[in-house]
This record gives C-alpha cells, sequence and structure tokens, in this order.
C-alpha cells in the first residue's frame, strides 16, 4: 500500500514523475478537462486544523478525476478523543477508497497509515506538508522550465512546509537554502536526509542565519508565516525572533533581478511578507495557489490509479 505521508519515503524518480504530470493534467484540464480517472471513488477528508487550499483543492480534484469527497471537520469526528485513530481509520477505509488528513502530530498520520487499508495522504503535520511542495514545485517549474540547478531559498522559520520543500527541491536537483535564525532551523535529521536525497540529484542544502547573504543568488524566495497552526503561545516571542527574516524590499534588494517570490498561504502580511512583495511582479503566490488543484490530482492518480 502506497501512502503520502512524507517525502522522504518516496524515490527521487516519482516525485519527478508527479510534477511533470501534474503539469500534464493542468495542461489536460485547461484543454477541455480530465478523463474520469477516480470515477466512483471516494476521498475521506479528515481535519483537525482549518484549511482553505488542501481542502478545496481536494476536494475539487476529485470532481474533476469523476469522483466525490466527503469533508470531516474537526468537531466531527474527534480524531484520537472520540475514538481512537486505530477505528476511526479502520473504519473510513471501508468506506472509501482513500484518505486525506490534516493533523497536528506527524504519528497521527503514522497510525492512520498502519491501520489503514487504503492510500493515507498527509494534508499538512507539524512536521510536513508533502502535497504543497509538489505544487510548489510545479510553480517553479513552470516558471523557470527546469528545476535542476535552481536556487531555492526558504526565508523564516523553518518548519513543515520547509521540510518538505526542501525535500521536493533534493529530489529534482534544486539547490535548497534555509535562513532562519538559531533555534529555528530544522532538525540535523532531516537536514542530512535532504543532503542524502540532494547529493545523487546534484542538489545541495545550506542553512544562513543572515538572510540578506542567504538570498544573494535566490532563483525563488520562499516564505511561510512565523506561527504555525498550534503554536499561538508563542506567537509574541517568535515574532520577535523571525521579524529580521521578513520578506521585504530591502531583502529582494540583495537578491538577483530574476528571483520569484513565493508562500503557501495564509499569509500574515506585516509580518513574515510585506504587501508589496506579496501583490508585487514578482510574486508567483497565487499561480502557486491553484497549482494545489493540479498537484492534488497527481497524488491522487498516482494513489488511486497508478
Ligand atoms: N497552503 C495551505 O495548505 O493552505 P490551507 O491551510 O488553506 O489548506
Ligand atoms: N506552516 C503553516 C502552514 C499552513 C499551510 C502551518 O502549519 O500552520
Amino acid at each position: 500500500m502506497k501512502h503520502f505521508l512524507d517525502l522522504g519515503d518516496w524515490p527521487s524518480d516519482s516525485i519527478q514523475h508527479l510534477i511533470h504530470n501534474a503539469a500534464r493534467l493542468k495542461a489536460e484540464w485547461k484543454n477541455g478537462g480530465n478523463p474520469p480517472l477516480l470515477r466512483g471513488q471516494t476521498l475521506a477528508m479528515v481535519f483537525q486544523k482549518p484549511s482553505l487550499r488542501t481542502r478545496v483543492s481536494f476536494e475539487i480534484a476529485m470532481q474533476h478525476l469523476g469522483g466525490n469527497a466527503i469533508m470531516l471537520g474537526p468537531d466531527e469526528i474527534g480524531l484520537g478523543k472520540r475514538e481512537s485513530i486505530a477505528d476511526v481509520t479502520r473504519v473510513l477505509a471501508g468506506y472509501t477508497q482513500a484518505i486525506m488528513a490534516r493533523v497536528f502530530d506527524h504519528d497521527h498520520v503514522t497510525e492512520m497509515a498502519r491501520w489503514s487499508r487504503v492510500p493515507v495522504i498527509n494534508g499538512l503535520s507539524d512536521s510536513h506538508h508533502p502535497c504543497q511542495a509538489i505544487a510548489d514545485l510545479l510553480t517553479i517549474y513552470e516558471h523557470f522550465g527546469q528545476l535542476r540547478g535552481l536556487r531555492i531559498v526558504f526565508v523564516g522559520d523553518g518548519n513543515n512546509v520547509a521540510a518538505s520543500l526542501g525535500q521536493a527541491a533534493a529530489h529534482t536537483g534544486a539547490h535548497f537554502t534555509l535562513a532562519a535564525p538559531a533555534g529555528y532551523t530544522m532538525s540535523e535529521e532531516i537536514l542530512e536526509q535532504i543532503a542524502t536525497l540532494a547529493e545523487p540529484q546534484g542538489g545541495t542544502v545550506e542553512v544562513y542565519h543572515d538572510p540578506l547573504e542567504a538570498v544573494r543568488n535566490a532563483d525563488v524566495i520562499y516564505t511561510d508565516t512565523w506561527v504555525s497552526m498550534g503554536q499561538e503561545a508563542d506567537t509574541a516571542r517568535r515574532i520577535q525572533d523571525l521579524t529580521p527574516y521578513q520578506v521585504n524590499a530591502t531583502l529582494l534588494a540583495s537578491a538577483p533581478a530574476h528571483a520569484m517570490i513565493m508562500h503557501c498561504l495564509p499569509a500574515h502580511r506585516g509580518q513574515e511578507i510585506t504587501d508589496e512583495l506579496a501583490d508585487g511582479e514578482r510574486s508567483i503566490i497565487f499561480q502557486q495557489a491553484e497549482n494545489r488543484l493540479h498537484a492534488q490530482k497527481a497524488i491522487l492518480v498516482q494513489l488511486m490509479v497508478d
């Protein structure tokens, strides 16, 4: 059984295939529609946290492929509270052909995968956001026409989105740089894993504490919230520590003239990114958000059809 929990579990050729298939499915959709590859199939969507993009893009992806999706919000099933994860998973797997779950603890999606006889997709955990990273790399590929050798620089908190982006970059031969203060970089374990994935593809991974230095050769500058869902109690300290890492005009002036701006959204404008950059001509954040739809289709097809 194939699950989609952590890009570190997947071989590089499969990740490259996913990105190319997402591009192909996007072109197919724009040229009149996708064939109903998932006709009669249902995706269960379990959310312990709020969502706009992940929820809507998965639901519409299933519709476009001839299937349907059922939304189960945080108050509906009480994953691990009203009922154990093992029991919820086995019940859902009896009704549906795949389960997508957004959770706090990454162990909760691995626990679901352990009990599920249908594919489990991680729709964001505290450690990883693999579906986001496929859309991100699709967007970068569309803009630059290649991934190999590009320099992707994530500025801010070395969080779930950064970890998956670094893994996806490594799988595709792009160079990944994290610019974060001490205490906000990724674990040594994930950095070593990214380096191991990158090496055969010709990519590299680097960590900087100086954001201006980090973006000096950037093709892409990427940021995300400083306060991820579940970290709200630590908001004041995180804002104080991460303020020097704001993606703003000063940072952009340090980067090459062609560098593009990305953000997974939701954006906290005035914190990790200024309005000027989020809405400026170098921003590709709404193309990136749209590409969640096309990436979800490729992920669903890979798990449910291929
Ligand atoms: N980027 C992303 O996952 O957005 P949502 O939290 O709205 O799903
Ligand atoms: N890092 C953010 C991403 C939201 C899509 C969070 O976990 O809240």
